[in-house]
């Protein structure tokens, strides 16, 4: 009896252990955490509102310089609490900040159920709204339409994640850079692709090989669209990216393009590196 007890105890803590290591088992998705490009992130203006970009550079000195950026990013990547920022409806009889973003984009831009905004450039959009004596507008759109909104004047600034790019340059002035960035993978978690590499040229060797038979899911419009179509014919136009010789997949949203690749339909994506790491996390639900 004293045996049988002890057996079925045995077997409880084999299943408990397999359940713990479970954990990570459940996991969907993982980030190849090496860069493979070197971006900044910028706001964008009208080239014509040399006003404007003269005071965002001013605002964002200040908020740079007596802590209040570094307060805003430590809510996002460390224990804080973020702060919801409400859009005024748009009435061109007021006096308005109009903010063009696409949320989706954690940490730096998302919306919550009840349409308040939250999300690094959207905390900054509402400090520069105040700086500027400005009611905020919050515009959300595709990311397709965030630079042609400022481009074609129906919203003052992109605040949006948005890396600075030689053709960008050629239609929207940028302010100072306030984030470094990159774009990294994101590859289902079972995926062993990637294992033994260590720098950015392991992870290229690996991409270069790839075929028209493999798929690259990426947002439409982002520097990740261009980092697999590649550049080089645009000379100095261009970011440089020499591509990928796969199928590009670009989706309205990056959630989007993780979701299909979770169901099969492609085999990686490319993302900047922040929302690569929020997106995988919440779908690890970790
Ligand atoms: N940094 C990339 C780019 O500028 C991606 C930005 C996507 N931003 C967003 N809010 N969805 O192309």
């Amino acid at each position: 009896m004293k045996r049988i007890f002890a057996l079925v105890l045995a077997a409880l803590m084999a299943v408990t252990l397999l359940v713990s290591c479970g954990d990570d088992a459940s996991s969907k998705a993982k980030v190849i955490d090496i860069a493979l490009s070197e971006e900044s992130y910028a706001f964008a203006v009208s080239k014509e509102d040399e006003e404007l970009l003269g005071k965002v550079n001013e605002y964002l000195a200040q908020i740079k310089d007596d802590g209040t950026f570094d307060a805003i990013c430590d809510k996002y990547f460390g224990e804080g609490e973020p702060e919801k920022v409400a859009s005024a409806a748009l009435d061109e009889t007021k006096d308005q900040l109009v903010v063009a973003t696409s949320t989706g984009f954690e940490p730096f831009e998302m919306v919550d159920d009840k349409g308040m905004f939250y999300g690094i450039d959207l905390e900054i959009a509402a400090g520069l709204a105040e700086y500027l004596g400005k009611e905020l507008v919050i515009q959300d759109m595709k990311f397709e339409s965030v630079v042609t909104s400022v481009q074609n004047g129906q919203c003052d600034i992109a605040m949006a994640g948005l890396t600075i790019t030689p053709a960008r340059e050629e239609v929207v002035t940028f302010s100072d850079s306030y984030y470094n960035a990159a774009q990294v993978l994101i590859v289902p978690d079972d995926c062993t692709d990637f294992d033994e590499c260590k720098t950015v040229d392991d992870v290229v060797a690996i991409l270069d090989a790839l075929t028209t038979e493999n798929k690259i899911g990426c947002q439409a419009g982002t520097t990740g669209e261009t980092y697999i179509l590649g550049d080089l014919d645009k000379g100095d136009e261009g970011y440089g990216f020499k591509g990928i010789p796969a199928e590009k997949m670009a989706y309205d949203y990056a959630a989007l393009a993780v979701t299909a690749m979770l169901n099969g339909e492609i085999d990686y994506v490319v993302l900047d590196n922040a929302p690569a790491n929020a997106i995988v996390k919440s779908i690890n639900g970790d």
